[in-house]
């Protein structure tokens, strides 16, 4: 068993979608269970070094047996507990349909922007009961991260697999957020893809505005794991098809996390990441002092 503190900051911290539950080939060092005013986190949060000593948390979000669906993830209680210890700047891993055909199933994708499809009935923010704040949402991921992640694509296409961002696009990325669990209609699925966006999840929101308002640079990694449910003549898509890809790309995704891991480490180590929120909420609060 391993210790249940840590005393150093952590300024890392990863986020496990459907898939990644742990990250391999770094050695756990503590295993944190930290409770917050919004309650335990999805699952206890790991710290583990890499082989220069650098600590990295890591948080499975659907907790460590997927017991959370996502509109029961724990959002407020992942966040305030990453930003407890530390955390400066979070990757967020998530498995993702794709709305574009050049988006095959197992790309992986960097979105830029977010549609927000759920229903309103997630808590999704800190800033309530007395306290009145407006987080600027309109940029929800860090620019700074998503260039050092983009680093690391060469070791997916060494395996014909592709890195799709912004600089390859020329454009945005939109990532739809819609509430589920069940998936789209075919005809929500057309719709999105005349809303101009590229790929589809269910958890994104509230997690990127929460760790806004928490000054915590955020960047969501989506891997594409189906069509969705807009392609002709192809069956929408099903747990089965999106776990049957996650499974098969597991050694490129973890090759891909390995080596976002270092250069990331680099950056935040160097300061040039994990910075550019500080002092953001200062004049985001309405509510008197
Ligand atoms: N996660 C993986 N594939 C998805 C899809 N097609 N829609 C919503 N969430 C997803």
């Amino acid at each position: 068993t391993l210790p249940s503190t840590f005393d150093e900051p952590v300024l890392l911290g990863v986020i496990g979608g459907t898939g990644l539950y742990h990250l391999e080939s770094l050695t756990p060092v503590a295993r944190l269970t930290i409770s917050t005013p919004w309650g335990h986190p999805s699952s206890p949060i790991t710290i583990s070094r890499t082989k220069t000593g650098f600590p990295i948390a890591f948080l499975a979000r659907h907790g460590v047996h997927h017991q959370f669906n996502p509109t029961e993830v724990p959002s407020r209680a992942n966040i305030a507990a990453l930003k407890y210890i530390g955390v400066k700047a979070i990757i967020a891993f998530s498995a993702v349909g794709s709305l574009r055909e050049h988006i095959k199933p197992r790309d992986f994708v960097l979105p830029t922007q977010i549609i927000d499809r759920t229903k309103g009935i997630r808590p999704s923010t800190f800033f309530e009961s007395g306290m009145v704040g407006h987080v600027a949402f309109g940029d929800p991921f860090d620019e700074k991260l998503a260039t050092v992640i983009a680093k690391a694509a060469p070791v997916l296409e060494s395996n014909g697999v592709k890195l799709h961002t912004k600089a390859t696009e020329g454009k945005d990325l939109t990532l739809v957020c819609m509430e589920g669990p069940a998936f789209s209609t075919r005809a929500e699925s057309h719709m999105y893809r005349s809303f101009g966006a590229s790929v589809i999840n269910m958890s994104c929101i509230p997690e990127a505005k929460l760790a806004k308002e928490a000054e915590i640079c955020y960047q969501m990694i989506c891997m594409s794991t189906d069509y969705d449910a807009w392609r002709e003549g192809e069956e929408a898509v099903t747990v089965e098809t999106v776990v049957g890809h996650l499974k098969a790309n597991s050694q490129n995704a973890h090759n891909f996390t390995e080596a976002i891991l270092d250069h990331l480490e680099e950056e935040i180590k160097a300061g040039t990441v994990g910075r550019s929120l500080e002092g953001s909420m200062k004049y985001s609060v309405s509510t008197a002092p």
